[in-house]
Formats: structure tokens, C-alpha cells, sequence
């Protein structure tokens, strides 16, 4: 990183905290929303938070956060550090494993859209009852695929593949969208709009999710930052009923929640999980 880009990041992460600090009081949070109502106040904050405001679509985030992400989802810290949170179940992939408990006997072929490098495969296989010609499929990006490839074949993986074309989800049994939605800027019906021989089930778990309208912020893990895509809930599920499905469990992630620095009132104190069948 370029000296001015460093401080101009050191800025924008002070600006950051105390934003979250005084957006976390009532009189603060009106301060903050009340200032950004007004065309020159949300110009001031928007200058304040760079990278950290809303943007309204998602690439306008990318853009924005580009100079300072630290390799983004690939960086090689980061895929570590996915495989060490995912060696074992996290409270909401206990609310999955209710749903998918009973049909998994039944399901010969997964996707999984952002699927990092299988590290959900390695963890559910411990707790499922996966059959054993299961073919599971990760959807990731291309140095992600290439290190979880080298990983299956290191562990003699025989049931863990991995793609770079969507195209690899027509006709599976269950299509898997955990800690990913939010990274695309198309909604999932969208997605799978483009897929002739659609999933019977589909599992969505540890998404934020809003009752606005669709808005992207960057999301700061410290070791990277990422742009991410905010959905409207109640258009997600018009969207997926009209496509034929229909939504039989949803439960909160508590475990992960996303603050919104310059509209503390559209933060989300729990992500979403989904279980939808195909009617
Ligand atoms: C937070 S991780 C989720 C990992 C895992 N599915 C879980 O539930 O823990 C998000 C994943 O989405 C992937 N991802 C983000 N943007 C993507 C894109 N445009 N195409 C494919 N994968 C993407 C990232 O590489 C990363 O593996």
C-alpha cells in the first residue's frame, strides 16, 4: 500500500470506530441519520467513511474498497482461517442440520455457491448422514478452487469438486448458499433463473439480510475487506415464491451481524437462514 493510501486507511478505520461508537446511543444514531439526511451532510460523512459508507449497488462498493481490501476474499490468510472456523458447526449450522437431516440420505449432488475451499463439506460430513456417492460441488473463485483442489487431493477427496461455471448447478438435488449470497450482486432467484433443471431444496444460511431497499456497504474483517450486498428480504422470498418455491424454516444466525456506520437503524443484529423446497 501506497503511504497516502495507508493514511487515508488509518482515517476511514478511526472514522469507522467512532461512528460505531456513537451510532451505538440513541441520541447518536439520530445525530448521525439526522446529518445524512441532508444532500451536504451525507456528502461530509460519505468523505468521512470512504469505503465504510452505503453505496447503492455493489460493484459501487468493490470500486470503492479496491485500494485498500488486502486480496479480498483470496487472500491466502483468509482461506486458513475459513477452514479453522468451519472444523466445527456454528450455532446456525445446527438450524441446517434440522432440515437437511431427513432428505440428505436422498441427495446424490450438491452445489455450493462460495463454498470457500469445501470447508462446509469437511464440517457437514461430520454431522450429516451424507451418502457415500455424494458429489459435492464448490463454486468459488479461481484461487480458492485451486487451493481447495489441492486440499482434496491431499485428504484423497474423492466426493469434492470444483467449478468456476454456475452452469454446474442445473439439475443437483440441493443448492447450498452459506456466508455467500451477499457477495453477488444478483439476489439467488436471479441466479437461478438462468438454470433450466432447478435444485428440489435450497439451504441459505448466514446472510444479512434488510427490510429496505437493497443497499451494499464493505464489510472489515481486519485482515480484509470485502464489498457486500444487502437484499431485500421480503422481495427475496416473492422472488423465490414465484420460481416455485416455498420457504419452510427460517432461523437467525446470531452468531455474525453487520453494522451500518452511516444508517445505524439498517444494521442487521442477526443474519438469515432459509430452508426452501420446490413445490
Ligand atoms: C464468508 S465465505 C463463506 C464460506 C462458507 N460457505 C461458509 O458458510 O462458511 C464467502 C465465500 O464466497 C466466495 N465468493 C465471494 N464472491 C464470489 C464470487 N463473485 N464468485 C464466487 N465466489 C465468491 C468467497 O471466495 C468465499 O469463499
Amino acid at each position: 500500500m501506497e503511504a497516502s493510501i495507508r493514511l487515508r486507511d488509518i482515517q476511514i478505520v478511526w472514522a469507522a470506530k467512532m461512528f460505531r461508537m456513537i451510532g451505538a446511543i440513541g441520541y447518536g444514531r439520530r445525530l448521525i441519520e439526522g446529518v445524512g439526511r441532508t444532500s451536504a451532510g451525507a456528502a461530509i460523512w460519505g468523505w468521512i467513511l470512504g469505503y465504510r459508507r452505503t453505496f447503492r449497488a455493489l460493484d459501487e462498493a468493490e470500486r470503492a474498497v479496491k485500494p485498500y481490501a488486502k486480496g479480498g476474499h483470496e487472500n491466502r490468510e483468509n482461506l486458513d482461517l475459513h477452514l479453522e472456523l468451519n472444523r466445527v458447526a456454528r450455532p446456525s449450522d445446527y438450524a441446517a442440520f434440522y432440515y437437511l437431516r431427513d432428505p440428505m440420505p436422498g441427495i446424490k449432488t450438491i452445489f455450493d455457491l462460495g463454498g470457500n475451499v469445501g470447508n462446509l463439506y469437511y464440517c457437514y460430513k461430520e454431522y450429516l448422514p451424507l451418502r457415500p456417492d455424494v458429489m459435492w460441488t464448490v463454486y468459488d473463485l479461481p484461487e480458492t478452487i485451486a487451493y481447495g483442489r489441492t486440499l482434496a487431493s491431499n485428504r484423497n477427496i474423492a466426493n469434492l469438486q470444483f467449478t468456476d461455471d454456475l452452469r454446474q448447478a442445473d439439475g443437483v438435488d440441493l443448492f447450498i448458499a452459506s456466508g455467500s449470497l451477499q457477495y453477488f450482486d444478483k439476489s439467488l432467484p436471479e441466479l437461478l433463473k438462468g438454470i433450466d433443471r432447478r435444485p428440489k431444496y435450497i439451504l441459505i444460511n448466514r446472510v444479512p439480510m434488510t427490510e429496505d431497499k437493497d443497499f451494499a456497504v464493505v464489510q472489515d474483517a481486519g485482515h480484509i475487506r470485502v464489498a457486500c450486498m444487502l437484499h431485500n428480504r421480503s422481495k427475496l422470498i416473492t422472488d423465490f415464491e414465484r420460481l416455485g418455491y416455498r420457504v419452510l424454516g427460517e432461523w437467525e444466525a446470531t452468531e455474525l451481524r453487520l453494522t451500518v456506520l452511516d444508517r445505524p437503524s439498517s444494521s442487521v443484529w442477526a443474519y438469515t437462514g432459509l430452508w426452501l423446497e420446490r413445490v
